[in-house]
């Protein structure tokens, strides 16, 4: 059974075909919206989400399937004790496919080993968000044309942030890819982060804590909230969570193609005023999450030994 539990899960030529099967969908999402008839996405949510549940179940919908889950621990049997593996257990039965979002690390990874259905990990605590870095990874071959020879600048919270842990792990696996980590010392991106991947990899990479100074060298400027349920005590994100702020006189020294992307939810990192500005793309960013969740319930559901009919592709040039 193929579950999705990080992003290296899925090879470089397999991305590729997902994210074209993804390109083919947003061209016109409705030649797709019989190809799951019959079939029922779970989304089993233990941590508080809008897009990445919502976007998951809109995705099943345009597919034509149906969708069934909880929002929330306490209204699932988890208030009353059950573990994660005999809830998934039942799911199996209830279900074709489940997205899974959890506070402990490794949750996902224990429910698809007692699963009977593709699991895909919706979130992990500070560990892995592997949808969101489809999602960034589309978002980027769309708008800048490739995923190589970038300059990334990640901004917030490196430390606890697992978005940024993904497209990390995501990134490295194409040529000429640079990261500028941008964040207050204490919330750098974890060191078994930089000794097990990037150092082993020869990736490219400077740390600051000054925003001001790196943002005119960069293609992408991928910002984060400072993740306020992971913090041991409050005063420590107090002191931490309006470090930086986007703004509009910031964004005057970035250069004129750079994309300011964001997984959101969004506090006060990012400055309303920007919003407008075509270089503000979290936006649509959050639109393709819906594409490319659609593309990943068709793969893993074909893996899983499903027959889905898919409509021919469109012409890559129209
Ligand atoms: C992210 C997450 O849950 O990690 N949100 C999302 O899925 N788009 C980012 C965040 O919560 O800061």
């Amino acid at each position: 059974m193929r579950h999705l539990m990080s992003p290296l899960d899925f090879s470089v030529a397999e991305l590729a075909e997902l994210l074209d099967l993804a390109i083919d969908i947003e061209k016109d999402p409705s030649r797709y919206r019989s190809v799951c008839v019959g079939k029922k996405l779970a989304t089993c949510f233990y941590e508080p989400s809008t897009r990445t549940r919502l976007s998951f179940e809109s995705a099943m919908l345009n597919l034509g399937g149906n969708i069934l889950g909880f929002s929330s621990a306490d209204s699932s049997s988890a208030a009353k004790g059950e573990s994660v593996a005999d809830t998934i257990r039942v799911i199996s039965c209830y279900a074709d496919i489940c997205a899974i979002r959890h506070p402990k690390e490794g949750a996902s990874l224990v429910a698809s080993q007692k699963s009977s259905i593709p699991v895909i990990n919706a979130g992990d605590g500070g560990h892995q968000h592997p949808t969101q870095t489809l999602t960034d990874l589309l978002t980027i071959y769309s708008l800048k044309g490739r995923l190589d020879n970038l300059r990334i600048g990640l901004c917030g919270d490196l430390k606890f942030g697992r978005t940024v842990h993904s497209l990390i792990h995501a990134l490295i696996r194409y040529p000429g890819i640079r990261f500028i980590m941008i964040s207050p010392e204490e919330l750098k991106i974890p060191s078994n982060l930089k000794e097990d991947v990037l150092d082993p990899g020869h990736i490219a990479y400077a740390e600051t804590d000054r925003l001001e100074d790196a943002i005119g060298d960069l293609d992408i400027l991928y910002m984060t909230r400072v993740q306020r349920e992971r913090f041991f005590n409050e005063e420590d994100y107090l002191r931490m969570k309006d470090f930086y702020i986007l703004d509009k006189t910031k964004l005057e020294q970035a250069r004129e193609d750079m994309l300011v992307m964001h997984p959101l939810p969004r506090v006060n990192e990012i400055s309303v005023e920007v919003d407008d500005d075509p270089r503000a793309v979290y936006f649509k960013q959050a639109q393709y999450g819906v594409y490319v969740r659609m593309a990943l319930i068709i793969r893993l559901l074909q893996e899983a030994g499903n027959e889905l009919q898919l409509p021919p592709k469109e012409d890559k040039n129209a």
